[in-house]
């Protein structure tokens, strides 16, 4: 019996995407979760549920606020359209991130791939820039601070911070051009490049033969359709459901208009710069605004070009010594954060018990080195002792690193109340 036409319709698109046969190796679950495809798909329905919210959206100071709440209560489906973009694209943060932790951890990023590691990251950077300018636009109490804190931190960047977030908000204060200019990045530029480089990005895969698999050489060739093509329906069909049921009994956060004279308490970043935000309340800004976030960059833009020994391309972990390294690295990363954290919170005292020195050095150069010489030593020692390869090593200190700042984000979303002390 030939499939009804829109099943046949989405089946030609699909395959369009796709070499007409695939490896079998590459299509079974546990090899990619189907994460890039989900990514793939929330960025198709946040274009779409966008593309309807433009129709009410008012982007300005006066009208956008009244225009989400009416939204929410007058139009027709329309509190569902907004949870619907709401939560898709939280869900897209965390499946993006998700995505990168799979492709680093399979070693699937050295040799031919390392240039779509790089256009990767590009798209998370687009991601995040989606969320961050799209997190204003309803102009509430909420929104209107959070990138308030956010555009601050930039003019910690030494000499050209103060430049960079005025030109970003389009005045020294967020305002209604940045209200505007927020509008037209989220609904007009930033989707355009994501389009692009996601193009892009698919592009590199197929020519380099899609996914990698542990065995290239026993590569056993099945049909995209039905193999790969039923997979994709079936994930696509999961999410969809997910997200309407989501969506129908969780609404997406609006609190009262923005008021710019009258700051909540606490004023807190969007969750996922939770962990920079956090980072501010434990270090010197230069630091926390500008050294460490430009050295973790570097150093992620860096990670496929590490001179190393030997490479399983394809292998989760590397090798059993590789997976057990992690696990440590990452017990290592979070007990010692959440120590320091504490420890900053309740004893350590560096401007009192170093009035003279620079804030720069007493609160900055000694807090950072209280980070990352025990951590430098941690690592040192896993090496020396366990015998594990640079790869290997390289997994360690990424893990290290993710682990700390996904405690940081934790600790900053849940365990921070008033004043941004620790459990208020
Ligand atoms: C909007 C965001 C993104 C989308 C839509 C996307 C989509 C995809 C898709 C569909 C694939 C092939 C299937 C799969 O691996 O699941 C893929 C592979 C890949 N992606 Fe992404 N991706 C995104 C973000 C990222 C990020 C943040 C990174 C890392 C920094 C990354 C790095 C890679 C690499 C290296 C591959 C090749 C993996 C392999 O050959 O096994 N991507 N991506």
């Amino acid at each position: 019996m030939k499939p009804p036409a829109t099943q046949r319709a989405i089946t030609r698109l699909l395959l369009h995407l796709h070499p007409p046969k695939i490896d079998e190796q590459a299509i079974k679950w546990n090899r990619t979760f189907g994460l890039g495809g989900i990514a793939a798909l929330l960025f198709v329905i946040l274009f779409f549920t966008g593309l309807l919210l433009r129709f009410v959206y008012v982007p300005s100071v006066e009208g956008a606020y009244d225009s989400i709440v009416a939204l929410n209560n007058n139009t027709l489906f329309g509190r569902l359209l907004r949870n619907l973009h709401y939560w898709s694209a939280t869900l897209l943060i965390i499946v993006a991130f998700l995505h990168l932790v799979r492709v680093f951890y399979s070693q699937s990023i050295y040799y031919e791939r390392r240039k779509n590691w790089l256009y990767g990251l590009l798209l998370l950077f687009l991601v995040v820039s989606s969320n961050f300018t799209g997190y204003l636009l309803p102009w509430d109490q909420l929104s209107f601070w959070a990138v308030t804190i956010m555009t601050n931190m930039l003019t910690y960047i030494p000499l050209i911070g103060d430049g960079v977030a005025n030109l970003i908000r389009g005045g020294e204060d967020v305002n209604a051009n940045t209200l505007l200019r927020f509008y037209h990045f989220h609904t007009g530029l930033l989707p355009l490049l994501m389009v692009f480089f996601m193009s892009v990005h698919f592009w590199l895969v197929r020519k380099v033969k899609g996914v990698t698999v542990n065995n290239p050489s026993q590569r056993k060739m099945v049909d995209t359709n039905p193999h790969l093509v039923s997979k994709e329906v079936f994930l696509a069909l999961v999410l969809i459901i997910f997200l309407l049921l989501f969506a129908m009994f969780f609404n997406a956060p609006l609190q009262g208009k923005a008021e710019p004279s009258v700051s909540p308490n606490p004023s807190k970043a969007p969750w996922y710069f939770m962990g920079f935000q956090e980072l501010l309340i434990n270090i010197h800004p230069t630091f926390a605004s500008f050294i460490i976030p430009a050295l973790a960059i570097g150093f992620f833009i860096y990670i496929p070009f590490v001179k190393f020994d030997s490479v399983n391309t394809g292998t989760w972990f590397n090798s059993a010594k590789g997976k057990r390294a992690t696990i440590v690295s990452a017990l290592f990363s979070l007990v010692f954060t959440l120590t320091l954290i504490l420890l900053n919170e309740y004893v350590f005292n560096f401007t009192g018990w170093l009035p003279e020195w620079p804030p720069f050095i007493s609160l900055g150069l000694i807090m950072f080195l209280l980070y990352v010489v025990p951590a430098g030593a941690f690592l040192y020692l896993l090496k020396t002792k366990t015998g594990i390869s640079r790869v290997e090593l390289l997994m360690s200190a990424v893990t290290v690193l993710l682990t700390a700042y996904l405690v940081m984000m934790t600790v900053g979303s849940l365990f921070r109340g008033e004043g941004m002390q620790l459990f208020s």
